[in-house]
């Protein structure tokens, strides 16, 4: 009696456990479900936009790190032209000086410079310290401030992989430690994380830029979930290849440039940023084929892993590939 209850539903069990789960009918299901689940996500993201807004960047307080040059340059200068009071933080002063200067001319209602190496707890707990005595709130956090690589992993000196964690990882999670305090104090704050298309997709040459990229990703979703109670909003951004000195930032002895031909110009790049800001985006992936290889990696893991193997060189330079 007992068997001849058991045997057919193991059986029914089993089949429909092949039919629900292998990858081609998990697909199907996908497929069928995608109107739905299209619906839900401009749902849930015209929500998300609904709690972030209104906002705009007038008479706000942004701190922008690693503003001396590139997009945080470019970036400073659309925050001054909308009338934001900016902190400026990178290591080298006379630029700073002079983003600064270009930033008043731009109208920003107030602009202090701070010389900050992120990487060092020392400049940041002062960075923060002046922001609480000149202002005692924060609008906006954009964690700018970046440096890469150019070598394969089997030639680096190992410290190159520490030093690049040390200021694109642990300076930008130390600088949003110390900042959320002041953060929570006003409301619909913003996170901004300038990571990289290379946060998303495998670059060669760039492992440990890569990984710092990536440990970004994980780390500010992680914060997103957690400080949402707070209404602070968390921003990831994934450029492309923009067209900056970043080249010039290239930790190790001799590193191989990234390939700058066809790059976004840093103008177009920090007005995409600076729109996502105001509308309080949970993310910007740059370009169509940042976009599609991060699907194709979701759902075809090894087709992308191949196509990266053959492709992701043409991102550098023409003479090393
Ligand atoms: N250019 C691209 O193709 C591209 C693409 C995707 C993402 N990104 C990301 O965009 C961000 C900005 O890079 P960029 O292209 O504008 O290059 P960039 O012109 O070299 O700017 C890098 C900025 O980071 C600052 N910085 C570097 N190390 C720092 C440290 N230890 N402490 C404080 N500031 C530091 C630099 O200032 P000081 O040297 O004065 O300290 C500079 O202001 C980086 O995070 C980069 O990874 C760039």
């Amino acid at each position: 009696m007992m068997i001849t209850y058991l045997f057919p539903s193991t059986i029914i069990i089993g089949v429909l456990s092949i039919i629900l789960f292998t990858e081609a009918s998990m697909f199907a299901l996908f497929t069928l479900l995608y109107p739905f689940l299209y619906l839900f996500e401009l749902y849930a993201r015209h929500q998300r936009h609904k709690l972030a807004q209104p906002w705009s960047a007038n008479n706000k307080v942004i701190l922008i790190t690693g503003a001396s040059s590139g997009i945080g340059r470019s970036l400073a200068h659309i925050f001054a032209k909308q009338g934001s009071n900016l902190i400026l933080c990178a290591r080298r002063e006379d630029y700073l000086t002079n983003v600064a200067n270009e930033c008043r001319d731009h109208g920003a209602t107030r602009v202090i410079t701070v010389k900050c190496d992120v990487a060092n707890e020392n400049d940041v707990s002062n960075l923060i310290k002046t922001i609480e005595d000149s202002f005692n709130k924060l609008d906006c956090v954009i964690l700018n401030a970046g440096v890469t690589m150019g070598e394969r992993f089997e030639n680096i000196d190992y410290q190159i992989i520490k030093d690049i964690m040390n200021v694109n990882y642990f300076g930008s999670t130390n600088v949003a430690y110390k900042a959320l305090n002041l953060l929570k104090k006003t409301k619909k704050s913003r996170i901004v994380v300038v990571d990289s298309l290379a946060g998303v997709l495998p670059l060669p040459l760039r492992s440990g830029y890569c990984g710092s990229k990536f440990a970004l990703r994980g780390f500010f979703e992680t914060l997103q979930v957690e400080v949402w109670e707070h209404e602070i909003f968390v921003m990831m951004t994934y450029p492309g290849t923009v067209a900056t000195n970043i080249n010039e930032a290239r930790l190790g002895n001799n590193p191989i440039p990234l390939n700058m031909k066809g790059a976004m110009s840093v103008d177009e790049c920090a007005k995409i940023i600076y729109k996502g800001v105001c509308r309080g985006d949970k993310e910007i992936v740059f370009t169509a084929g940042g976009k599609l290889g991060r699907l194709m990696e979701a759902v075809f893991p090894n087709a992308f892993a191949h196509l990266t193997r053959k492709f992701a060189w043409k991102a550098i330079a023409a003479d090393d590939s």
